[in-house]
């Protein structure tokens, strides 16, 4: 895009008023680091979030009441509130629908927002992960019709995608490099110099919004395909009889070897975003064959470890009626996010075969699972009930169970699957 800007279309950092669309796992951890350099105001659609955040509850378990006390931060879910604001930020989800495409409707709607409340000299930056070229091709041109304005001229975008590893207390957003850009070079400098403020790690500028919205997509997609090869290797090893491991700690030996170990793949962001990119890949007529691939196995394996506990109940010579026992149920550990939980599908398989399943999570709360899933966790477990156990995400609090406490939970030649990982090899009788 060409430059139409100086360096003075641009406001001064000491009174910038910060705004932020969508206060959830990215956007309120925003706000928060930015208020201690900025005024900032969060808005969101969510009434009830802003009530409970009003009132010093963050049901995310990211921030706590004094954090949200700040006096720079205040909240509302009026979008009025954000006509003062010269940069503002868009934090709005962006998932997928049943048919695994990138379900925009949220990040619509926030643009149409934008549009109503810009003003000249705006920025807007975007944090939603998006495919390459959604900020430039899709977002801006809406905010140009509601608001008149024209980008670059009138107001200015950006994008820098967001890192946060919610549950993770070493990979937080002060802690962590964040990518930035901007339209111009100029926007991009602006976007760059507000971020170096707030984000203790630092910043990087990427050459363009397009590069910094590749880079997001290709952090999480090249995961996404290393989980899937040992994922692919974990059913092979399976049927081979060799512990996968033993042959991943093996291997790992190696000074090039990378540390990737198998498991269920959920969430919002790896087990999300490869179809963001194969969606704009398929308008250019190209099938990313790799990426696809590997979507597929891993959103094979909640399946698969339905399938192997049902195959080694039987290999045990046990009768049916089956009774089972989930444990965990959030898309990874010491976190209480539930969103594209692949456990379910564990869950759903198990009940397809006329198994009876229950799911216990003590991170949880049950009443966002029964919202979301419709299944109702068990609070309580009694000893002796249990046929087989599949030790589905590694809590701490699960951990520190311990594999005999579990064991307990079954009936004699009940079995453990430890799909994680997480206890001694010895003490259970299948992992993947
Ligand atoms: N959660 C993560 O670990 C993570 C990491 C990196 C990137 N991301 C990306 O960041 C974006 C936000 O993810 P999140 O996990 O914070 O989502 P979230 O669901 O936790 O929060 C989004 C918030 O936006 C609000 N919202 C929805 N539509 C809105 C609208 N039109 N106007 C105002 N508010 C609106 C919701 O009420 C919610 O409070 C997504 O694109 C996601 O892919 C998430």
């Amino acid at each position: 895009m060409s430059s139409l800007t100086t360096s003075s279309a641009f406001p001064a950092l000491d009174n910038l008023h910060v705004g932020i669309i969508g206060l959830g796992y990215v956007g309120l951890p925003l706000a928060i680091v930015f208020a201690k350099h900025f005024r900032v105001t969060g808005f969101d659609v969510d009434e009830a979030r802003i009530a409970a955040l009003r009132a010093g509850i963050d049901r995310t378990g990211e921030a706590t009441p004094q954090e949200l006390s700040s006096e720079n931060l205040d909240f509302s879910a009026d979008r009025g509130v954000l006509r003062d604001c010269k940069l503002i930020i868009v934090a709005v989800p962006t998932p997928i629908d049943q048919a695994k495409q990138p379900d925009l409707r949220p990040l619509f709607d926030a643009c149409r927002t934008v549009g109503e409340v810009i003003t000249e000299g705006t920025t807007v930056v975007f944090e939603s992960t998006v495919y390459p070229g959604a900020t430039e091709e899709d977002c801006v041109p809406l905010i140009e019709s509601v608001s008149g304005l024209r980008c670059n001229r009138d107001f200015f975008v950006g994008y820098s995608p967001e890192r946060v590893n919610p549950g993770d207390p070493t990979h937080k957003i002060e802690t962590v490099v964040k990518v930035t850009s901007g339209g111009t070079a100029e926007t991009a400098e602006f976007v760059d110099s507000a971020y170096r403020q707030a984000i203790p790690a630092g910043t990087y500028k990427a050459p363009s919004i397009r590069v910094a919205e590749a880079a997001k997509i290709v952090e999480n997609t090249q995961r996404d395909v290393n989980i899937a090869l040992v994922n692919e290797l974990a059913v092979l090893f399976g049927k081979m009889g060799i512990d996968t491991l033993q042959v991943l700690e093996t291997a790992g030996t190696k000074w090039n070897f990378l540390p990737f170990r198998p498991g269920l793949v959920g969430g919002h962001c790896i087990g999300v975003d490869p179809y963001y990119l194969t969606h704009k890949a398929r308008q250019l007529n190209f099938h990313p064959e790799m990426v696809q691939a590997a979507r597929r196995i891993n959103d094979d394996m909640g399946e698969h470890v339905a399938i192997e506990t049902v195959r080694l109940l039987l290999e045990r010579k046990l009768t049916p009626p089956f009774r089972t026992l989930v444990l965990g149920f959030t898309f990874k550990e010491n976190c209480r996010d539930i969103r594209n939980s692949r456990v379910v599908d564990i869950v759903r398989k198990l009940r397809g075969f006329n198994v009876a399943v229950d799911v216990h999570d003590p991170e949880v709360d049950p009443r966002d699972v029964r919202q979301e899933y419709g299944l109702e966790l068990r609070e309580t477990l009694e000893a002796g009930t249990y046929d087989a156990a599949i030790v589905a995400v590694g809590h701490k609090s699960i951990r520190e169970m311990g594999v005999e406490r579990v064991r307990r939970l079954l009936k004699p030649q009940g079995i453990v699957f430890d799909v994680k990982g997480i206890f001694p090899m010895d003490g259970v009788d299948a992992r993947l």
